[in-house]
């Protein structure tokens, strides 16, 4: 098969899953050359993954053979690499959010619009086996209409783990910008769209203190709100309930549940690919273990680059569009908008839902 030649722009924490699976897993992807800020990773992912060069932003961006741009930068980077990579021709997928601010957000899509190329966006978690399997669980009506839903992540934030966790902590940070993505954007494509919003958020701990290494015993100051919580009305009519906080030292909640007229749908981690998927119907006494209808249990970070690949050698979309991802960056705005203006915020955005994925795929395939 013909392979579509990407380039991997940011070659730090997440790096490594992508390249693994952009070069080992999906056969219609093929790493062309890594590019960092910081040259020795670049360097050093490169050599890991065999790749054929490491190189400079520039260099990578004037590589004629690469089509896609898979952006792993910090989300403070994310709109200025995503856009000098439209700018030079290439498609882009970025890590998310999409971009910081809506206004950066609008101005890719409309850039790639006008130079018929295409904005894709993490999370793909949505197209692991797990949530296709609730999407189609939704579709055949076994919890019938939805009536509302929950989505909870709490933790109490990445500075002990990850190396260098300040960006957590300043804009396009904090849990709704970071964790949220992977919330949102699974509801938005179980359900549908968001029309309006509304929320509460706070800074709790205006300091923290990193205890992973190399950065031990830093403080960061904290520039966004830590704890957010927020009531979304989705256009389908169902009314969903959201927490993401690094405030919350321990809690019982679920992940995601999806309430419907018929019954109740218990999603698995949306951070993750697989299961477990649980229904409880009306009259159940208690809840079953469905199995996966859906290949990718594993983790296939990376899965929406090759849909892009295969969008673009058939024409037809790519399910992580950037559609999707500006929607979920404009509820994700909202909440906080709404916490700091005491309002409901109607949204102006709208999505359509991504097309499920077909139950039965070839590994490392998507379309055969
Ligand atoms: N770490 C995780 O577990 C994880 C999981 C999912 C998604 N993400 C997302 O992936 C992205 C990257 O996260 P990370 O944890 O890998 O961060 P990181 O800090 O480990 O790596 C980011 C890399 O991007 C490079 N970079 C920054 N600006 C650049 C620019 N303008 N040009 C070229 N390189 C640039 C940095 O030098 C760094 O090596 C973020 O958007 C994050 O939200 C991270």
């Amino acid at each position: 098969m013909e392979t579509t030649k990407v380039g991997i722009v940011g070659c730090g924490n997440i790096s490594g899953i992508y390249l693994k699976n952009c070069q080992e897993v999906f056969e219609i992807l093929e790493v062309g050359a890594c590019a960092d800020l910081v040259p020795e990773r670049a360097r050093a992912q490169a050599e890991k993954f065999g790749l054929p060069k490491a190189c400079t932003v520039e260099q990578l961006l004037a590589d004629e053979e690469i089509r896609i741009v898979v952006n792993l930068t910090t989300p403070n980077a994310h709109a200025e690499v995503a856009l000098a990579s439209v700018a030079a021709g290439k498609n882009v997928h970025n890590e998310k959010p999409l971009t910081v601010t809506r206004a950066d957000g609008r101005k890719l899509l409309k850039m790639a619009e006008a130079k018929g190329l295409r904005v894709g966006c993490a999370p793909d978690t949505f197209l692991g086996a797990g949530l296709q399997t609730c999407r189609k669980l939704i579709d055949d009506g076994w919890i019938g209409q939805p009536v509302a839903a929950t989505a909870f992540m709490t933790c109490h934030g990445h500075e002990s783990w990850h190396p260098d966790p300040e960006f957590y902590y300043k804009p396009g940070g904090g849990p709704m910008f970071d964790m949220g993505p992977y919330y949102v954007t699974a509801l938005v494509a179980l359900m549908g769209p968001v029309k309006r919003v509304t929320g509460s958020a706070r800074i709790t701990f205006p300091q923290r203190l990193i205890t992973s290494q190399p950065k031990f015993g830093t403080k960061i100051a904290v520039e966004v709100p830590s704890h957010v919580a927020g009531v979304m009305d989705f256009a389908n009519g169902a009314v969903g309930t959201i927490i993401t906080s690094f405030d919350i030292w321990a809690a019982n909640l679920p992940r995601i549940e999806i309430y419907g007229t018929e019954g109740s749908l218990s999603v698995p981690d949306p951070n993750g690919f697989g299961g477990p998927v649980r229904v409880r119907r009306a009259g159940a006494s208690e809840w079953s273990d469905v199995p996966l209808t859906h290949p990718y249990p594993q983790n296939s970070r990376g899965i929406g680059v090759a849909d892009m690949a295969y969008g673009l050698r058939s024409g037809r979309p790519h399910r992580t569009n950037g559609e999707l991802a500006y929607h979920v960056l404009d509820v994700m705005h909202a909440f906080h908008d709404a916490s700091e203006q005491g309002r409901h915020v109607e949204l102006t955005s709208s999505c359509r839902r991504p097309a499920p994925l077909p139950m039965s795929l070839r590994h490392g395939t998507l379309d055969e």
